[in-house]
């Protein structure tokens, strides 16, 4: 492995920092945003308006709503976001943009408030330890819903999974490192032609071991929520994650590992989705394990294309 290549599978990561029990509370009271949208000066007045002409925008003016503006101008008022940039996806609940950060491009993940499918929401924040209390008010859940998917890439990130870095949180606006670049984006694993489906596979499958060890299930893991960009693998779309806790999380960790059987299936390996979850599942290995194994096989890098 070359010296500036990044080590996909880091050994030390995670390492010695006790998870999987312990949980951050999340705070879903008023917020700045909400305070900037009430109050309508005449800065953000013009930069709500501003927003809603740029062509990126057009489509969304009925979607987004003020509150949201008010997020978007708090993020660039904080330096978070210099400019914004074309979308990248428009999906069920969140439209994805690319932008401009403070040194580098971002990726803004939007959550629709409107949009976005309250009960199925739910269905996941019952049960989490880190969201009881949370009311039923839509605009409550959403911004829950948002804290929690940059709490879980926060999470992933330090157990040693490759997500993107997550950068800021505002109400219902997520601001992440952009895995790739503007003109030139990662790709969903769906749409590339995988050279090397077995060192994939074992790098997905250490990321779910790694992530269940974190203390969290993944919930909606496929090739559609993991990118690639220069041969590396990065998860995403972690909103949706429950803790281990969570009562459907055996449910969910089932389900993802039938996803990826099935994927890897198709790109001609023989794999078992109960043998996954076993894997996935089975406790820390004592001193040299599946780690270093993996490790002394460079796998990561050059998984595919
Ligand atoms: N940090 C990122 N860097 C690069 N691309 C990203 C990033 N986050 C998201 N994307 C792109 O945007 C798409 C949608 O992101 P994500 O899956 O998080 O949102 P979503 O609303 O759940 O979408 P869907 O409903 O389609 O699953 C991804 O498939 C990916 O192509
Ligand atoms: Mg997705």
């Amino acid at each position: 492995m070359a010296d500036d290549e990044i080590d996909l599978l880091d050994p030390e990561a995670g390492e010695g920092e006790g998870f999987g029990d312990e949980w951050e509370s999340i705070d879903v009271s008023d917020t700045e945003a909400d305070r900037i949208a009430r109050k309508r000066d005449r800065k953000f007045t013009q930069f709500r308006e501003r927003l809603k002409d740029a062509d990126q925008f057009k489509v969304e003016q009925a979607v987004f709503d003020d509150a949201t503006f008010a997020a978007l101008y708090k993020l660039v008022q904080d330096g978070y976001v210099d400019a914004f940039g074309g979308p990248i996806s428009t999906g069920k609940e969140a439209n994805v943009y690319e932008a401009l950060g403070d040194d580098r491009d971002v990726a803004v993940k939007i959550y629709r408030i409107n949009a976005s499918d309250f009960r199925h929401m739910r269905d996941y924040l019952d049960g989490d330890p880190r969201f009881e209390g949370i009311g039923s008010d839509k605009g409550q859940v959403v911004l829950a819903w948002t804290r929690k998917e940059f709490a879980n890439l926060s999470r992933a990130r330090a157990a040693g999974v490759r997500v993107p870095e997550p950068i800021a949180v505002e109400r219902n606006v997520l601001v992440m490192e952009l895995v790739g670049h503007a003109d030139d984006r990662a790709r969903r694993l769906a749409e590339v032609q995988v050279e090397n489906p077995q060192t994939a596979y074992e790098v997905v499958c250490e990321y779910m071991r790694r992530l269940h060890r974190a203390g969290l299930v993944h919930g909606d893991l496929s090739e559609y929520n993991l990118i690639i960009y220069e041969g590396e693998l990065v998860v995403i779309d972690l909103g949706q994650a429950v803790t281990v806790h969570h009562r459907n999380a055996d449910e969910f960790l089932r389900r993802d590992c039938r996803n990826v059987a099935t994927f890897f299936g198709r790109q001609g390996l023989a794999v078992d989705p109960d043998d996954l979850y076993e894997s996935v599942t089975e406790a820390e290995p004592q001193v040299g394990g599946t780690l270093d194994e993996l490790d002394g096989r460079d796998a990561g890098r050059n998984a595919t294309e």
